[in-house]
């Protein structure tokens, strides 16, 4: 399985912070954000990767990671999002690196403390379809929220006002290859982007969309508030430390 980071968009609701740099570049603790999804990967056992940017400050990804040897890489792949149409849109640029393999797809500013190395093997071993991370918020109505059914999910709602269950979809996918199929049916959102949320339905509707638990705590960091308790959790806590 091969490794995604979806790092591109504006990052307008950290502005100014996000005039003069992109939002994956900014610190988390001691680390710039985008340092924590890579070892989420590594973690995982995946070492093929590639970072989706975007925006006025792509060249310093390459300056700030190189070819990853600070993670034990000797090579990281790279593509350039122009504008920002959505995290489906984004992912669709990873469709020639993708090539047969399955994806793991993390989006640059989610952090986590432990390790889904348990879910993707399961996912390895689970013959086709998609695999989706969740994890108990106390604020369902800024994520992506699973609609429960007896231990299946039925629908995905996103950013619902009403949330139907206490669960967020983290931002943590694993996809088979026919992820790009489904992201060119897709049709842009009330929002102006192609979201991801659609593709994991049409694996519902497909009868694919497998899903676990994700073990220790999670958290965006694309808001104000939510950066600033990322950077506590790193301090506080560990994270998947490099
Ligand atoms: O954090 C998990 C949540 O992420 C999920 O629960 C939601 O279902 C999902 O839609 C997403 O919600 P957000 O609205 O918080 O996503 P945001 O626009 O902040 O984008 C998250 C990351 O995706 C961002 O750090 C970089 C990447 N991205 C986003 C956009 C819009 C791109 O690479 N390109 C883009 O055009």
């Amino acid at each position: 399985m091969k490794g995604v980071i979806l790092a591109g968009g504006l990052g307008t609701r950290l502005l100014p912070l996000t005039k003069i740099t992109n939002k994956h570049l900014l610190p988390v603790h001691d680390k710039p954000m985008i340092y924590y999804p890579i070892q989420t990967l590594i973690n995982a056992g995946i070492r093929d990767i590639l970072i989706v940017t975007g925006g006025n400050h792509a060249g310093d990804f390459l300056r700030l990671l190189g070819n990853g040897s600070e993670f034990g890489l000797g090579h990281i792949n790279y593509t350039y999002q122009e504008g920002e149409g959505g995290i489906a849109e984004a992912l669709r640029l990873a469709e020639y690196f993708a090539g047969d393999d399955r994806i793991c797809v993390v989006l640059g500013d989610n952090i986590i403390e432990k390790n889904i190395l348990r879910t993707a093997q399961a996912f390895k071993s689970q013959p086709s379809g998609a695999k989706i991370l969740l994890k108990e918020v106390p604020d369902p109505e800024r994520f992506g929220v699973p609609v429960l059914d007896g231990g299946r999910v039925v629908k995905i709602e996103e950013k619902p006002e009403t949330p139907r269950s206490k669960y967020a979809v983290t931002g943590i996918y694993m996809y088979d290859n026919t992820v790009f199929d489904i992201i060119k049916t897709l049709k842009p959102s009330g929002r102006g982007e192609l979201e991801i949320t659609d593709v994991n339905n049409a694996y519902i509707e497909r009868g694919e969309l497998t899903w676990d638990i994700l073990d220790g705590w999670w958290t965006d960091a694309g808001t104000f508030e939510s950066l600033r308790k990322a950077g506590n959790l790193v301090a506080d806590g560990g994270a998947n430390r490099i």
